[in-house]
């Protein structure tokens, strides 16, 4: 079967945080997609919707048989059922581990640029971020980015109790290989420092590679991670909040849980129900999906290389995400503003760190045409400039 992904869907107006701000402006901004979940996903929440009574969701009993297969299907990774923690929303599953495993002064090493809400959440907790900045270099075309061994090596210091890791990352894209990933683990049984291993995107796959969990690597490493993961990104369910934590490690396990109990629900029913349909339905959907992305990922290439030049890109491997360079521009400003003024709602890119000013997100989870359009407003934009 086919999916329609170049199906524009209105999402103005309605409950959508990327969608409602002003009209004028395309959002390209938040990293949710504007594609129809996979119909199984569907059927299964109007299935429990049609229910009528929607009381305190007990965990179906499917659910840790079907993400342990899953783990061990896609990644060769042996869990077992009770490893798996279910969470509302990886970012709550972050904030968890920093609770159970940190402390108001502990020091937690952030691979900048990231995902923001991590370093923010990090300060929230009294804790200090350590930063363990990915190496940028620019050619003609493009922006690259890679592990750092040493400036990661030497983010630790005697505070440190957790080492984030964002992977596949946000928002650069970039997989981390086998040998660098053995490296952060190392480095980090090294020092007795929790991983915590935000994994969100490992199901959408723009170069047709296979995802690694860090857990995965060795039975000692697996004893020092707390991985998140969630369907959310990939079968774009995010407004669900849903997600679970593998963590092999029963003390760790048991701190975790700890932390949880009391302040953080349980995923909904509806979260579980959409879950369940699209780790056991949603597949082939989603193989079409991160195939629709791809091209998507080359037209924006090719505009830009186009049409314009002074932008540089870099070249994710991973994520719907597209990390633009428009330092070259040298706008007075903000690059952010510059282009909502000029109709195109694009993620800033100073709160990522790293020295990411003059840098913007776009997503490319979106109807073809959509991107398109998005793209030549960019154009006119810094045409008319
Ligand atoms: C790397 C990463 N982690 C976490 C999240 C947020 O996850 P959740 O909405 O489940 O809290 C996002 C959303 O964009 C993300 O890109």
């Amino acid at each position: 079967m086919n999916y329609d992904f170049d199906r524009v869907i209105d999402r103005r107006g309605g409950d959508s945080l990327k969608w409602n701000i002003d009209a004028a402006q395309i959002p390209m901004w938040y990293a949710d997609a504007d594609v129809a979940s996979p119909p199984a996903v569907i059927d299964a929440l109007i299935a429990r919707a049609q229910h009528g009574v929607y009381g305190y969701a007990q965990e179906p009993a499917a659910l840790r048989t079907i993400i342990v297969e899953r783990m061990r299907r896609l990644y060769g990774w042996h869990i077992l059922p009770e490893d798996i923690v279910p969470v509302p929303g990886i970012i709550p599953g972050f904030n968890l581990a920093s609770r159970a495993f940190g402390a108001p002064g502990a020091g937690v090493v952030v691979q900048a640029p990231t995902f923001y809400p991590i370093s923010r959440d990090v300060a929230l907790h009294d804790m200090i971020p350590q930063h363990a900045p990915l190496r940028r270099s620019v050619d003609a075309l493009n922006v690259h980015f890679a592990y750092d061994p040493i400036a990661f090596e030497a983010a630790f210091d005697e505070r440190t109790k957790i080492a984030t890791l964002c992977h596949p990352h946000n928002p650069t894209g970039l997989v981390f290989g086998r040998d660098e990933l053995l490296h952060m683990a190392q480095t980090c049984v090294n020092r007795q420092v929790v991983i915590c291993s935000d994994e969100i995107h490992c199901d959408i796959r723009l170069d047709g590679g296979e995802h690694i969990p860090i857990a995965s690597l060795s039975e000692t490493i697996a004893q020092q991670c707390v991985t998140l993961m969630s369907p959310s990104k990939a079968f774009n369910i995010p407004g669900l909040v849903v997600g679970y934590a593998i963590i092999q490690n029963p003390q760790l396990r048991e701190r975790y849980v700890r932390a949880q109990s009391g302040m953080i629900p349980h995923p909904s029913a509806f979260a579980y129900a959409a879950t369940i349909a699209a780790y056991q339905s949603g597949d082939a959907w989603l193989a079409q999906a991160n195939a629709y992305y791809a091209v998507n990922l080359d037209y924006a290439l090719v505009y830009i290389r186009q049409h314009i030049p002074q932008l540089r890109c870099t070249i994710p491997a991973a994520t719907y995400l597209l990390w633009i360079d428009a330092r070259e521009l040298q706008l007075p400003g903000s690059v952010r503003d510059f282009f909502a003024r000029n109709g195109v709602a694009l993620g800033d890119g100073t709160p990522f760190g790293g020295e990411s000013e003059g840098f913007v997100r776009m997503t490319l989870a979106c109807p073809r045409s959509v991107l398109a359009q998005a793209l030549d407003a960019m154009r006119a934009a810094i045409a008319s400039q």
